[in-house]
């Protein structure tokens, strides 16, 4: 494979792939509508990578606008899917336009992909779809049971993708990520949203200065401090995996299902912890309400994607919780200042 189609191309995860695929030597078609995104994370791809992407401004629900696309790049060989919805309360609050978004986008590019010939596909999918796991840690047999709209729009775009494979002989790797979190050791790459609906970026802002405490969700879980624990991976080591998992399917064709975590989990306060480290001084917080929906404890069994595909997460907290610092540092109003 050499020529790609990432759709979403412009988002968080994208963009750290990005730079990883085009190191690989791959060439990017990249098409996004920017509604969580700016070309500005595009851009500086093209910057550290020191190569250019080809870019399309188009919402992957239009089908013309996605013919157009694959008629004029009429060589790609194999699509990255990250265009979605990805807001677990939002969803809540918006389902209709949660399943319009994320099931006809993927429809779509499922049918045009089928017309243009294209039979190689990565898929962005998540942790979200084991719901609260009746065992730690989650392995890839374990029960679907998403609990939220968001996440019934994965176990369905990952259901619709195994269908279509099968009738098509399309070689398909669904990743399940878990947390992923940090940025780009420039620190010119990262995550952007306005309003935070993850730890993470959270504690980044609070940590910034530009809201004034964190709210932990629960201090009375079944877990060592009883707060929250999940299974934060980097995501440059996320970003990786898509590589391995696209030169895996050139060698191992049909449809694989992996988990992408580390098998190591971090509570709420290990990270509020491990930030005030990197950043120097105390992070105000308080101990809230539990969150609707929030499990006490997720943790990838990573062992499946280890052995298939070779790889492995290589960076530990302080990777990503520096790396997070050194993003909310540099751009204080992200791809905005
Ligand atoms: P993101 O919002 O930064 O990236 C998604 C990109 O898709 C954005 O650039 C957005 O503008 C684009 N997009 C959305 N709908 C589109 C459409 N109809 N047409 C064209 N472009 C569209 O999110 P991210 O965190 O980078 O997530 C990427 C993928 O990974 C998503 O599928 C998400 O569900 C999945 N995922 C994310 C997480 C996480 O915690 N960040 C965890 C598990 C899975
Ligand atoms: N938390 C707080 N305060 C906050 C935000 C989060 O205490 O302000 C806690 C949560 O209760 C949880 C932990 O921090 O214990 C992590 O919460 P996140 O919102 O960062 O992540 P989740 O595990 O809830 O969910 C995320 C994505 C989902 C995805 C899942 C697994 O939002 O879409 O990771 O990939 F499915």
């Amino acid at each position: 494979m050499k020529k790609l189609l990432i759709t979403g191309g412009a988002g968080y995860i994208a963009s750290h792939t990005n730079i990883e695929c085009l190191a690989s030597g791959f060439e990017l078609v990249i098409v996004d509508n920017f509604c969580n995104s700016s070309i500005e994370a595009v851009k500086r791809v093209e910057k550290l990578a020191g190569k250019k992407v080809t870019f399309y401004e188009a919402d992957i629900r239009d089908q013309d606008a996605l013919e157009e696309v694959f008629k004029k790049e009429s060589d790609i060989e194999g699509v990255i899917h990250f265009a979605a919805l990805k807001a677990v309360g939002e969803s809540v609050q918006k389902p209709l336009e949660y399943y319009e978004n994320n099931i006809s986008g993927s429809l779509v590019l499922y049918k045009v992909m089928r017309k243009y010939g294209v039979k190689n596909i990565v898929f962005s999918s998540s942790a979200t779809v084991y719901g609260d796991p009746e065992k730690i840690p989650v392995d890839e047999t374990a029960r679907i049971g998403a609990t939220n709209p968001y996440g019934h729009t994965k176990v369905m775009m990952e259901q619709i993708l195994m269908d279509a494979a099968k009738a098509e002989n399309w070689n398909v790797v669904i990743l399940r990520y878990f947390n992923p979190v940090g940025a780009h050791d420039s620190g010119t790459i990262g995550e952007d949203p306005e309003y935070p609906n993850n730890l993470l970026p959270f504690i980044s802002q609070v940590a910034a200065g530009i809201r004034e405490k964190v709210v932990v969700f629960g201090n009375d879980w079944p877990t060592p401090d009883g707060t929250g624990v999940r299974d934060y991976i980097h995501v440059v080591d996320l970003a990786t995996a898509h590589v391995k998992a696209l030169q895996y399917i050139d060698k191992n064709p049909g449809v694989h299902v992996l988990n992408v975590g580390t098998g190591q989990g971090y509570s709420v306060l290990d990270m509020i912890k491990a930030f005030e480290k990197v950043c120097g001084h105390k992070i105000p917080y308080e101990i809230g309400p539990r969150r609707d929906g929030d499990v006490a404890e997720v943790l990838a069994d990573p062992s499946l994607a280890v052995k298939e595909l070779g790889w492995k997460a290589m960076y530990g907290l302080d990777d990503m919780v520096s790396s997070a610092w050194k993003w909310q540092s540099m751009n204080p109003k992200g791809y905005r200042g």
